[in-house]
């Protein structure tokens, strides 16, 4: 059987690209650009498994190249709603994602930007930077605890679950959460996690609404500006989950109107962009989608992607398919 023809749309870490070029016949994006629908479709067009990115939009038009060529997509990452999964069930594409290797690494990102947003860290290393702190005050810098306070999850799968681990062990948090299937007794015992049976429930009685939730059109703009209206003034919002889940310009308004008191957040909705409205407020928090970055998880997770393509390639069931 001929080596199976693999290309990276983005570099990944040297030992995980050494290990699938001793496999396959490996191509791999060098200049590590997100590739446009044109490169997209032409690498879909010749190759038997195509390893994408959040960075690559895979549209319907864009995956239609690729039929009766590529077979295989393997996500290095577990959010997968840049892929159209419809159209690769009906192209016969399967497609596979990195669940479980980042699940620690993003909840480790949600606690960051929690402790961000309450602290005002963001803000107060602006001043330091810019030579514009005079010194300690006793009525200066006045954030919000976290401690004891109530974290609300929007979403309790892994990485809800192990933030409210962080949150709950560590800082002594409250846990409620809110998902559409209720976790059983046992999930729910390890935080002493309390099930809302509706959003807004959650919202209005939430310190912290942390979301944990998938991207996609099910959850565009699942807080909007009436849902951000229901959260309390005092209240905090972090996104490590997807851009599209939170009406940014609602946000931006909610923020700016001290409608909640601040945000945390490492993704938007159309990234790289970030909207001009968030530069200007000092209320919210803004990382560059770090969630997964850490030198350990980014391997594990290139190392999952090989794996589910050893099994694709071997006639097996992958692991991690998700159409
Ligand atoms: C990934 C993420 O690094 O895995 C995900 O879904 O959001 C990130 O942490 C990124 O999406 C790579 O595809």
């Amino acid at each position: 059987m001929p080596t199976a023809r693999i290309l990276l749309t983005r570099r990944w870490p040297g030992e995980v690209e050494h290990y699938l070029c001793e496999r396959y016949d490996l191509t791999v994006n060098e200049q590590d650009t997100p590739l446009d629908a044109d490169a997209l479709k032409a690498a879909l067009a010749s190759h038997d498994a195509v390893c994408p990115t959040v960075s690559d939009k895979l549209t319907a038009e864009v995956l239609a190249a690729g039929a009766g060529k590529v077979k295989v997509l393997g996500n290095y990452g577990v959010g997968v709603s840049h892929i159209d999964l419809q159209a690769c069930r009906r192209l016969g594409i399967v497609v596979t994602n990195t669940p479980d290797v980042l699940t620690d690494a993003t909840a480790e990102a949600a606690i960051l930007l929690m402790l961000m947003a309450a602290r005002r860290a963001g803000e107060g290393e602006r001043q330091v930077r810019s030579n514009k702190w005079d010194g300690w005050g006793p009525t200066r810098m006045i954030g919000a605890g976290v401690t004891g306070k109530t974290l609300g999850l929007v979403g309790f799968g892994r990485i809800g679950q192990a933030t409210a681990q962080k949150a709950h062990h560590g800082f002594g948090m409250r846990i409620l959460y809110y998902s559409r299937k209720r976790a059983c007794a046992a999930i729910e015992a390890r935080t002493a996690a309390q099930h809302c049976a509706s959003l807004d429930d959650l919202l209005e009685n939430s310190d912290f609404v942390s979301l944990h939730c998938p991207g996609g059109e099910q959850t565009r703009h699942l807080l909007d500006a009436t849902r951000l209206d229901r959260m309390k003034r005092s209240a905090f919002l972090i996104n490590t989950a997807r851009g599209e889940v939170v009406d940014e310009v609602a946000l931006a308004d909610a923020l700016r109107n001290r409608v909640i008191a601040g945000a945390g957040l490492d993704v938007y909705e159309h990234e790289p962009c970030v909207p001009r409205a968030f530069l200007d407020l000092e209320n919210v928090v803004l990382l560059p989608h770090l969630g997964s970055a850490t030198l350990e998880t980014r391997v594990a997770m290139g190392m999952r992607v090989a794996e589910n393509l050893e099994r694709f390639f071997a006639g097996l069931e992958p692991e991690d398919r998700v159409a």
